[in-house]
């Protein structure tokens, strides 16, 4: 790995933008490490994007470590991060062991969700020498729907207060999902430690996009999510040629087989009529 914490640390301190996009898979992270994205995320997002699950919350631990292999197959010089699923860090004890079975997987640092409720668990992964990103703002393991947080004084205050309890606990960087851009100016200008922004405006020392999200794979058209393609219509009208080609006969033609030579097609013939053993 060339981008370590240092690494990070030293893109805040010199004003260079942080890249940050999710991967669930092999094939996705070799391109996205070949490409130069700072931290690769193996995200639980992975369980509505991937899974089909209805929610964040059915994420298991056994469904981020399966991805989590997968991913470290092809990550050379990214950092990679990966989510602590719902319940998997409910305890400071539960999140040091779930923690520590992600590092012996191949992962470099843990996400985790919560507000400064989650001091103490930091405290503990962080004593542990665990590098720990927080994730505050829209918490899709807790909160039911989607806001904007950070756009009245008492959630501002909060959202600072939480910051600053994150960092002074041990966090290594922090995700600000869906905060208002001012107070994620605020907390990005107070923080020593890298904020990682979705939704939250072009101060963050770093951005992160869900890669279904960018590629257009995901249906849904978010505001803060910029479509870089559209695979679900590029993805949909291979699957509708392949089968059409299929059923006209037009795949697979010459060129997609390898034919018997004549004089062996022969023998194969004589010995299907019998007179050859
Ligand atoms: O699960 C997820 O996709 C996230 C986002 C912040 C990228 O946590």
């Amino acid at each position: 790995m060339d981008r370590d914490i240092d690494f990070l640390m030293s893109k805040k301190q010199a004003h260079q933008k942080i890249t940050m996009l999710t991967c669930y898979d092999y094939p996705t992270a070799l391109l996205e490490d070949k490409a130069g994205i700072d931290i690769i995320f193996v995200a639980d997002s992975v369980g509505t994007n991937v899974l089909g699950y209805e929610s964040a919350t059915e994420v298991t631990m056994e469904n981020m470590i399966h991805h989590l292999k997968a991913v470290r197959r092809g990550v050379t010089h990214a950092y990679l991060l990966v989510d602590m699923p719902y319940k998997s860090y409910d305890t400071p004890k539960i999140a040091l062991e779930n923690a520590t079975t992600f590092l012996s997987h191949g992962a470099d640092g843990v996400k985790l969700e919560g507000w400064s409720e989650k001091e103490e668990v930091i405290k503990i992964l962080a004593e542990n020498n665990i590098e720990v990103c927080a994730h505050i703002g829209y918490n899709p393991q807790i909160h039911s729907r989607a806001w904007t947080h950070g756009v009245t004084f008492s959630k501002a205050k909060a959202l600072i207060q939480s910051a600053l309890t994150l960092e002074n606990a041990g966090a290594k960087m922090i995700v600000l999902e869906m905060v208002s851009e001012e107070v994620s100016k605020i907390i990005t200008e107070k923080l020593s430690i890298p904020t990682i922004g979705i939704g939250a405006g072009k101060f963050c020392d770093g951005q992160v996009l869900v890669i279904n999200d960018m590629l257009g794979i995901t249906a849904l058209d978010l505001r803060h999510a910029k479509k870089y393609q559209n695979y679900q219509n590029l993805t949909f009208q291979a699957i509708c040629q392949y089968k059409e080609e299929v059923e006209n006969g037009v795949f697979p033609n010459e060129a997609s087989v390898v034919s018997m030579d004549e004089q062996k097609l022969a023998r194969v013939e004589k010995w299907l009529k019998g007179s050859l053993s």
